[in-house]
């Protein structure tokens, strides 16, 4: 009798897009800005800097500080990855390197924890990340760093972010203990993106901080090409990415400060995209829908990472334009902030604050505003939504709080002794009428 148990076989659900594909032939993954690359095009001279210093270790000599600085996507933090690597390949026990990234661990407590924690042995405990008062901290990494006898490398990156959230003593406190004779075996190489940010160190800070200094120059289109060709070899085969399209990704990124991360990623989501849809190679065409992508990514990270607050400012915005489908004042998007905040059970906050935060939404780059000069209405704020707005309202309902919002008291009628700078018993139309004139008007720069 056959049996009624008979095998399924259920093809994977992905397997069609894990298929051999015309264009690649190896781990697109290697393109991204978490895959190390064995070699740095065009920071040969960075590289044998930081290799000059650090070789101290190798002579048993405590190397300088260290501080690189560049705009983001120069290369920093990968090159350093990789130069402490080979560190530790080669002086094995004798290093101890350790990664802290101070957008992260942003106090002194929570970086000297993480350091005392990276030395722990598997027998001695890790200590907890609150509750030890400092003196004990330092006890523990005392003894922790003399039981080793290895030396020691402090990578701190975004190092200006420590600063900006403690000011300049913060650095002080991790500097003088680590310079603490008993263990003088330790050095620290600083990382920031923030040209100015030795300017913003006190004198006794910078002196140490400062005693080897790596700029990290921008990457002009030229060097971007040579970094996207290498990093693209072993991935794409032959044919698969007009010379082009590499040329645009590099001129993109060289426009944004010579950022290579931003060109590699152009250069990936052109490759996925041309995979997706079956396209025969990677184009200008594919580059151009990546950097429109990237771009939507951008805002879409801008958006939902506000607070609340500029959420419904933002909401209603875009609201009111939909609504009167012109430039809007101020009055206006707060009368209906209000309304939102009503329909939604919110507290709404002072006119003035909403202010502030429509001038952080401009800064943002989300909305766009301009004075101008409303004749014997007086000077005010135009105000208008950057980009789609239908996008804007689709990123903003992925926030719970407001992903019920039905619009349901959003008004046109705006009560006109409330806004700013528009004179009492102005009737709308009349107020239409004058906006749409002074919208089309060179704007008046305050
Ligand atoms: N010269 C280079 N050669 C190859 N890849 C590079 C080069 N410079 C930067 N990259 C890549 O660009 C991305 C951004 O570099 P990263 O080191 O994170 O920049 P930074 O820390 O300066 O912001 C990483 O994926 C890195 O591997
Ligand atoms: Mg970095």
């Amino acid at each position: 009798m056959a049996s009624i148990f008979l095998p399924v076989v259920t093809m994977n659900l992905f397997s069609k897009f894990s298929a051999e594909s015309p264009l690649i032939k190896g781990d697109l993954e290697k393109l991204s800005g978490s895959f190390m690359p064995n070699s740095f095009p065009h920071r040969e001279n960075e590289i044998d800097h930081m290799v000059m210093v650090l070789s101290s270790i190798m002579r048993d000599m405590k190397p300088s500080n260290m501080l690189l600085y560049g705009k983001t996507g120069t290369g920093k933090t990968s090159t350093t990855s990789y130069v402490t690597s080979m560190l530790k390949e080669a002086a094995e026990d004798r290093v101890n390197v350790c990664y802290v990234n101070c957008q992260i661990y942003d106090s002194p407590y929570s970086i000297l924890v993480t350091i005392v924690n990276s030395i722990s042995t598997g027998t001695q405990d890790q200590i907890p990340p609150m509750g030890w008062p400092m003196d004990r901290i330092y006890g523990e990494l005392v003894t922790r760093m003399n039981a080793q006898k290895s030396f020691y490398v402090l990578v701190l990156d975004e190092v200006d972010k420590l600063i900006q959230k403690n000011g300049s003593d913060a650095l002080y406190v991790i500097l003088k203990i680590l310079d603490d004779t008993r263990m003088s075996r330790a050095s620290i190489i600083g990382i920031t993106n923030d040209a100015n940010f030795l300017d913003t160190l006190d004198p006794r800070v910078r002196s140490r901080m400062n005693q080897e200094s790596i700029m990290f120059s921008s990457y002009n289109a030229q060097q971007l090409r040579d970094i996207i060709a290498f990093r693209l070899d072993g991935i794409v085969k032959e044919g698969a990415v007009d010379e082009s399209a590499i040329n645009l990704c590099s001129a993109i990124g060289a426009q944004e400060h010579g950022d290579a991360r931003k060109a590699l990623d152009l250069m990936r989501i052109s490759i996925e995209i041309a995979i997706r849809e079956n396209r025969e190679k990677v184009t200008d065409r594919e580059v151009y829908e990546a950097r429109d992508r990237y771009e939507m990514n951008v805002v879409h990270a801008a958006i939902t990472s506000l607070p609340l607050q500029s959420k419904m400012v933002l909401l209603s915005a875009v609201v009111t334009q939909e609504l009167s489908k012109r430039l809007m004042i101020t009055g206006e998007i707060y009368e209906n902030y209000r309304n939102i905040c009503t329909e939604l059970g919110f507290i709404p906050l002072t006119s003035r604050r909403i202010g502030d935060i429509l001038s952080e939404l401009e800064e943002f780059g989300l909305l766009s505003a301009t004075t101008r000069s409303m004749g014997r209405y007086g000077r005010t704020r135009f105000i208008r939504v950057m980009g789609d707005p239908d996008q804007y309202k689709h990123y903003l309902m992925e926030d719970e709080n407001l992903s019920h919002f039905m619009g349901s008291k959003i008004t046109r009628q705006s009560r006109f002794e409330n806004l700013d700078g528009v004179q009492k018993g102005m009737n709308l139309d009349a107020m239409d009428r004058a906006l749409s004139d002074f919208a089309d008007g060179e704007p008046d720069r305050e």
